[in-house]
């Protein structure tokens, strides 16, 4: 990239799109395991896990997987900075019309599909809820950490990692923050995972392997700001028959204290506890060696 055209980064992620067979087992699981505050129930399910009025979508669809992200940026003059990088750098970004905007929740978007066919929004000015509506979780002790650092992050699967790391890094212009290269399993596959951050810092909004796999992606991952949530929500899934998908465990490069059960759409749910946030002066990219320093097991058989 040129000096005449320094990187344009979003401020964050601002909410996932989800296609789902069934809207009420995602309603039931995101409310009652989870501890998101869910809004109307149609055609599409809004879940908030702040005071943006909307954080997931889940559209009725059959696919079951993730369909979108949505990338926040601070002002209109940064989305078409945005928009002009994505297409100097050959990409077809689509305006969004007045109709997809309003199922955003966004003032403006417009749309473009990475090449592993995930489709991403890149907005601005995201609608809060209505002031007599503040945040409140039927199940949580604190709340979701979301706001500024945005919705969460996900990890995508890959077909091509080289065009695959140009995308994020280039045409979306995220930022590196390390890579962990690891046996999934003692003696397993060595899985290598790129993960990239966006300006305000979560340690990941995105990270992608190239893995087999069913869905477009492994996870999507919130944050809640009690640990002790982590551990409540763990007990839930297990009282609810919500299977575990890896237990308790910890991961050296985001920080994160965490577990992962499985989502009514069949791909996985991180939810965390202290994740890092990066200081970009400060930030050295390193490479890890492996996915967790504890834990994070399969359940037992
Ligand atoms: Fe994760």
């Amino acid at each position: 990239m040129s000096d005449q055209h320094p990187p344009v980064t979003p401020t964050s992620l601002g909410y996932f799109v989800i296609g789902a067979s069934d809207l009420a087992a995602w309603r039931h699981f995101a409310v009652h395991v989870v501890g998101m505050m869910a809004g109307d129930i149609g055609e599409t399910l809004a879940l908030r896990l702040d005071e943006n009025a909307q954080r997931l979508l889940v559209e009725a669809d059959d696919h079951d997987d993730l369909n979108a992200v949505g990338w926040c940026y601070d002002s209109e003059r940064e989305l078409d900075a945005a928009i002009d990088q994505a297409r100097r750098l050959g990409a077809t970004v689509e305006d969004g019309s007045a109709t997809l905007c309003a199922t955003r929740h966004v003032e403006r978007l417009a749309r473009l599909a990475d090449p592993n066919g995930l489709v991403h929004e890149l907005h601005y000015g995201p609608a809060m809820a209505p002031m007599d509506q503040a945040f409140r979780s039927a199940v949580l002790r604190g709340g979701f950490v979301a706001g500024q650092l945005g919705a969460g992050h996900y990890v995508a699967i890959a077909d091509d990692r080289a065009a695959t790391e140009r995308f994020y890094r280039k045409v979306l212009g995220l930022r590196l923050s390390d890579y962990i290269r690891g046996e999934v399993a003692p003696g397993g596959p060595v899985l290598e995972a790129t993960f990239l951050h966006a300006a305000s810092g979560r340690h990941h909004s995105v990270a992608f392997a190239c893995a087999p796999a069913a869905k477009r992606i492994h996870h999507i991952m919130v944050e809640v700001a009690d640990m002790n949530d982590v551990g409540l929500a763990r007990d839930r899934c297990r009282a609810g028959g919500v299977p575990l998908m890896m237990d308790l465990g910890h991961h050296p490069n985001d920080g994160m204290f965490s577990f992962y059960c499985v989502t009514p759409g069949g791909f996985g749910l991180e939810i965390g506890a202290g994740g890092r946030v990066i200081d970009e002066d400060a930030w050295a990219v390193r490479s890890y060696t492996r996915l967790s320093d504890w834990g994070h097991q399969p359940p037992p058989g």
